[in-house]
């Protein structure tokens, strides 16, 4: 069985000292929990230093990148590849709903970025997630067939997934993550979350025979992250501004190991 997977997502926050810290802080307390594999997904810019400070520290904790290009390289003013953060990063997450929403990025482009990311050994940390919160529980049949349509995550995953060839399940994480639990304080109810992994897992396994572990995203703290990690179809948690406070994320990864 693999580990539970804690990926923490800085997104663009902190200063160069503050990462430092608090890179070091956690790596320090991770080594101490083998039970979990950790992802830490600084700015780009403090990628490196990070990466250097933490070398042959914790075996369990390890870099991503928070986006990429899907070319190498080029003429592509401000972005960065995978290809620049080798040997630093294994990790990249694509397609986050910031993304999505704020830069317009489409599936297609997820799609390559992903190709590109795979080509060069990285594991593709790829997002999902509903505007609005589907309503199971009275609809099911109907909210299924609007996952499977335009604008749905079930047509999201196909879209961004096109042509992932089967022997690559293991290098795609998928993070659920409803849209409208990111950032909010509103985290989408345990339940809820371990039937949309299932969905998601069934749905990839039937139609393009992908076997890959789901995270749950969206509002995880510590009072919540339990509930998460027990249920049996959720391989791990994405946490965003958690992830910035040493003491709740610390807690979220031991309570993680209990899940
Ligand atoms: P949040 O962010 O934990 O702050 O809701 C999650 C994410 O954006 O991945």
């Amino acid at each position: 069985m693999s580990k539970t997977m804690i990926v923490g997502n800085w997104k663009m926050n902190t200063s160069y000292s503050e990462a430092m810290i608090l890179a070091n802080a956690i790596s320090k307390h991770i080594e101490k929990l083998p039970g979990i594999e950790v992802v830490l997904c600084p700015p780009s810019i403090y990628l490196y230093p990070v990466y250097e400070s933490l070398k042959a520290k914790s075996r369990n904790l390890s870099l991503g990148l928070q986006n990429a290009m899907w070319e190498d390289e080029g003429a592509f003013t401000g972005e960065i590849s995978v290809q620049m953060a080798k040997g630093i990063a294994k990790y990249v997450i694509l397609g986050h709903s910031e993304r999505r929403s704020v830069f317009n990025e489409s599936n297609k482009q997820v799609n390559e970025k992903i190709k590109n990311a795979l080509k060069n050994h990285f594991k593709a940390i790829v997002c999902v997630g509903e505007r609005e919160m589907y309503d199971l529980e009275n609809n099911y049949a109907f909210e299924i067939k609007k996952m499977e349509q335009e604008g749905g995550i079930l047509y999201d995953l196909k879209e961004s997934l096109s042509g992932i060839a089967k022997g690559e399940s293991d290098e795609i994480l998928i993070a659920y993550e409803p849209v409208w639990a990111i950032g909010t304080g509103n985290s989408a109810s345990a339940i809820y979350c371990g039937a949309l992994s299932t969905i998601i897992k069934d749905n990839l396994q039937r139609t393009m025979g992908l076997t890959c572990r789901v995270l749950y995203g969206g509002s995880v703290c510590v009072k919540n992250s339990r509930e998460f990690t027990m249920q049996p179809s959720i391989d791990g948690l994405l946490i965003g501004s958690q992830s910035l406070n040493l003491k709740n994320f610390l807690k979220i990864c031991k309570n993680s190991m209990e899940g």
